[in-house]
């Protein structure tokens, strides 16, 4: 047992530092103004945007403006355009600002802010097309970003659309030909389409909007002081120069990538560059990486406390008859936990049970697949326990010890050792399904990959790249493993 402790601790302290280290890495500094909590979807150009690890553009701008007029520090967070509008209803954010279009069935559930811009819906397509017009759609494989007023126009409209997380993925999706068209808002259509070069943009619009912000119905309050100062700063022009702004920086960025295209050849290089070292996009992967290790690592934890818990009960009442209602209880959570999907599980946990308390999403990760984890490795263990001959448990007690130093001195440590093998295994899904958690908007490490084939459009080596790291710490988990294992046989 001294043993084991001896290999454990050190990679305990290790790992401890890696976790202590990259919560101050996300922690923010405190301040004594209000936070103002803005969500977008940041894969939005010129709308918002990811650039050397922030979010700039038109909205996080104005926003930024708004704020400061208001008394407020504004705090941005990315999340997926579908939950936008459910984080601000649930109280999770105090606004969206993410080229949010203003629909009369949004109106029921949120508070739009007044417009601050006119947009359209367009067509993007390939160079070579028979597609002309909005007409000619018909029956087309057509690329929409989910929830967006571009999937709902083409659903009605059209057909169903082939519906994607965001934009940039549905035009990458385009340019590799699987589909025929992206139905797109004009602002980023303009953009994508100028960056791909196989791809134009057809003149006739779709249909004609205008965008808002939006709040929660009962924040009237921070509506009306929003309203105010959005309207002075349209009043003053302000509004319209940082739409400029951001249209010449635009125009300016595609310009630089026209010139590079001449002077680059080597491609895999290029793609090295352009997905990993400009604009530091690989801090994407390290920042991701940090947040998949914290969570995976204290979820692990609480799976661990919770099995043992659970399959302790369980065996108990197998074995003994007593703790009739916990194991009662015991039985209800594995049924719940293993008969629904981990996703559905983490959205449940942070839009239902912390719906409206401002609790770290981080926190919120770790418990949700803490609590799925502990309902597997409770029946790992149990199946351990079991297999330990019964004349173990009849002889513990006939040496004098009772019922809980038998099974904490003689059935557990034996248990343990059978169930390893398991247990690791169990450690290896936790650890690549914490890649959902980007459904809450956490940037782990899936999401960062994500991130950078947005903005690259290049879905090889990001996704190349994750795979990689993924790969690197399973196998690294599994060597260890191996040592623990072949320490524990050489103790026996
Ligand atoms: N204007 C469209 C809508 O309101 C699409 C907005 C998408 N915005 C974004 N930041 N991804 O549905």
């Amino acid at each position: 047992m001294k043993r084991l402790k001896n290999i454990i601790k050190p990679n305990l302290v290790l790992l401890f530092a890696t976790v202590i280290f990259s919560a101050l890495l996300t922690s923010c500094k405190e301040d004594s103004k209000p936070k103002l909590l803005m969500v977008t979807e940041a894969t939005f150009p010129p709308y918002e945007y990811h650039q050397n690890g922030k979010i700039i553009g038109i909205d996080p701008e104005i926003i930024q403006e708004i704020a400061r007029r208001i008394g407020y520090d504004l705090v941005i967070e990315d999340m997926s355009f579908d939950s936008i509008i459910t984080a601000v209803q649930t109280g999770k954010a105090d606004i969206a600002a993410s080229g949010i279009t203003v629909t009369e069935e949004r109106k029921q559930r949120i508070a739009f802010t007044v417009p601050y811009v006119m947009s359209e819906q367009l067509i993007i397509v390939p160079e070579k097309t028979d597609i002309r017009k909005p007409a000619d759609l018909k029956g087309k494989r057509i690329g929409v970003q989910h929830g967006s007023t571009s999937d709902l126009y083409v659903a009605k409209h059209f057909q169903n659309p082939q519906r994607f997380a965001n934009a940039a993925l549905g035009v990458a999706a385009l340019v590799s030909g699987k589909l025929d068209a992206v139905v797109l808002d004009g602002g980023p259509a303009k953009v994508h389409s100028a960056r791909n070069p196989g791809l134009k943009l057809l003149p006739e619009a779709l249909v004609h909007e205008e965008y808002a912000f939006v709040l929660n119905k009962k924040d009237k309050e921070l509506l009306t002081k929003i309203n105010g100062a959005l309207t002075a700063m349209k009043e003053e022009g302000l509004v319209d120069e940082i739409i400029r702004k951001y249209e010449a920086e635009m125009k300016r960025q595609e310009q630089e990538k026209k010139k590079e295209k001449q002077s680059f050849l080597n491609a895999l290089g290029d793609s090295i560059e352009i997905n990993f070292i400009r604009d530091k996009r690989y801090m994407f992967l390290v920042r991701g990486f940090l947040i998949t290790l914290q969570i995976s690592f204290f979820a692990v934890i609480m799976g661990i406390i919770i099995g043992f818990g659970v399959a302790i009960i369980r065996s108990t009442a197998d074995q003994t008859g007593k703790l009739k209602f916990a194991n009662t209880l015991c039985k209800i959570y594995l049924t719940v936990i293993r008969g629904t999907p981990v996703v559905v599980q983490l959205l449940i946990i942070y839009f239902v049970i912390f719906g409206s308390v401002d609790v770290d999403k981080v926190l919120v990760a770790i418990i949700a697949f803490g609590i799925n984890s502990g309902a597997y490795v409770a029946e790992i263990i149990r199946s351990g326990i079991m297999s330990i001959d019964k004349g173990q448990l009849e002889a513990g007690r006939s040496l004098g010890l009772s019922y809980p130093q038998t099974m904490f001195y003689i059935i557990l440590p034996q248990a343990f050792k059978n169930v390893l093998p398991a247990l690791g295994n169990e450690f290896i899904v936790l650890l690549k399904e914490t890649s959902v958690s980007g459904y809450i908007a956490l940037q782990d490490l899936t999401k960062g990959g994500d991130i950078i084939r947005s903005q690259t459009y290049d879905a090889f080596l990001p996704l190349i790249a994750v795979a990689l790291i993924y790969l690197a710490v399973v196998m690294l988990f599994t060597h260890l493993l191996g040592i623990l294992e072949g320490k524990l046989k050489k103790n026996e």
